[in-house]
């Protein structure tokens, strides 16, 4: 008999997981449950989140279901999602927009497939102030990263008979992180054929989905988009009370209800499990129990159907009476094999790294200035100034426009051809010398004679 790690989490999570915990034991799902925290009780307990023995139990059991857990703002926790996530290397996300019967919306027919690439891009969580007014976030997209998500994509895709799959991003602005996102991506699509792959601007995929979202039916994106555009799609098919995900890893899979944890619902007995029985269908199906996983769907179904909500969903029904309801409606179908499938792990596809002939050849100096241009050293060493930009606008040379002016400066210096770290180092010598802040400094490098660095706006 399988374990599954289980963490009842916060809030409404322990109230939706025993609606789980009671379904699973109505449909004889040979599976045990082990009980890990997270959380606030750990972050009481061991002022951490997501203790070592829970991270330990999802590796030994290789699956997991997860309650929603609170985060506190502000202060020193990290999101126990992000954790965990990070953690175990849960590169892709899925989630299932799906219309649901009996869950009133304004559109029918939703069936979407969501697979957000989960561990990068500003989730990296790499935050600075630059100066006391100027914080910067660091968007990391790698090839690996990028290409390990998009292969689940077509993977799943293709395993599920669906017929296109869609890259979101933003690339006309975020050209370099975006662009290689894009890049990985078209070149992935070549290999799979039998699918079609087109790719739509983010902004432009939000207002498509809400005017016809019926012309989606896989969607691959960056973390950020994907974070809020799975969002976006659990309120096209009724909210995020009926919304499942399951974040799939190298070696282990985490499966959750999108929801948070309702502290202002939490203990009344109003909590909708629909969405965290879906999320463990996901799971069940994962593990090669279709046979269970249909029998549940069905029943949940079937309860929807038959008018028996939560309130959230504009019924009456309290999630005790919603789960016995389903329990009522559990007929193992004979039809059914309730022997489990032998279900592959994902493949894990992200080992192509290239290798470039990359120059250096300059570096953007960041300075803390106030009031007007800084005065910089025109040339130093093989350098020669050419740029300065203040939030990405060039400012200098030529008249500066007539724009909020901050105190953080980009002073982009150019050598006429390679040059050494060393060369750096002494340019940033010379420019403290001078008396310049610099808090801030990016290297410029050309990979066949292209430059790989952005241009600022104006440039
Ligand atoms: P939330 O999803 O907890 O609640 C938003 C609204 O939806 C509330 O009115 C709530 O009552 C309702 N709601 C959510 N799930 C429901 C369910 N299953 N049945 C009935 N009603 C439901 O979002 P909120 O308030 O922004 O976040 C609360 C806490 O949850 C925060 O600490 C946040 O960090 C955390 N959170 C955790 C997540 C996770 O662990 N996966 C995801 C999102 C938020």
């Amino acid at each position: 008999m399988k374990t599954i790690t289980l963490i009842e989490g916060d809030g409404i999570g322990p109230e939706i997981c025993e609606s789980v915990v009671a379904v699973f034991a109505a449909a004889k799902v040979p599976v045990t449950w082990e009980k890990a925290i997270a959380g606030l009780e750990a972050i009481e307990k061991f002022g951490n989140g997501v203790p070592p023995e829970t991270l330990e139990s999802i590796t030994r059991n290789k699956i997991a279901l997860k309650g929603p857990t609170t985060t506190p703002v502000g202060g020193g926790h990290k999101s126990v999602n992000v954790t965990i996530r990070k953690g175990l290397e849960l590169y892709a996300n899925v989630r299932l927009a799906k219309s649901m019967p009996a869950v009133e919306t304004r559109f029918d027919g939703v069936d979407i497939l969501i697979i957000r690439e989960n561990v990068e891009d500003t989730y990296a969580g790499i935050e600075h102030f630059q100066t006391p007014n100027v914080a910067q976030c660091l968007k990391l997209i790698t090839r690996q990263g990028s290409m390990a998500a998009i292969r689940y994509a077509f993977e799943e895709a293709r395993k599920l008979g669906r017929k296109k799959v869609t890259c979101v991003h933003k690339a006309n602005i975020h050209k370099i992180t975006d662009g290689l996102f894009l890049e990985v991506f078209r070149q992935v699509a070549a290999e799979y054929t039998d699918i079609e792959a087109n790719d739509i601007i983010v902004d432009n995929c939000c207002m498509q989905l809400v005017s016809r979202p019926e012309q989606f039916d896989v969607l691959v994106l960056p973390n950020l988009y994907g974070d809020i555009v799975s969002d976006l799609c659990a309120g096209i098919v009724g909210g995020l009370g009926v919304a499942p995900g399951g974040n799939i890893g190298k070696n282990c899979a985490v499966f959750e209800a999108v929801h948070g944890s309702a502290p202002d619902i939490a203990g009344k007995g109003l909590a909708n499990p629909t969405a965290i029985l879906l999320s463990s269908v996901q799971m069940l199906q994962y593990m090669g129990h279709v046979g269970h996983a249909e029998m549940i769907q069905d029943a949940l179904t079937a309860t929807l159907a038959s008018g028996i909500k939560t309130r959230d969903l504009g019924g009456t029904a309290s999630t005790k009476e919603f789960t016995e309801a389903i329990i009522a409606r559990l007929h193992p179908n004979h039809d059914v094999d309730l022997t489990p499938v032998i279900m592959a792990v994902p493949a894990f596809h992200a080992p192509e790294v290239i290798t470039e002939d990359w120059t250096l050849h300059g570096a953007d100096v960041f300075v803390e200035h106030k009031d007007g241009l800084p005065d910089m050293p025109q040339s130093v060493g093989p350098f020669t100034l050419r740029m300065l930009s203040n939030r990405g606008t060039k400012v200098w040379p030529g008249p500066t426009p007539d724009i909020l002016l901050v105190d953080h400066y980009r002073c982009r210096y150019i050598a006429n051809g390679p040059v050494t770290r060393q060369d750096v180092v002494a340019l940033l010598y010379e420019v403290t010398a001078q008396g310049k802040v610099w808090c801030h400094v990016e290297l410029l490098n050309e990979a066949s004679g292209q430059a790989r660095y952005s241009k600022a706006q104006g440039e």
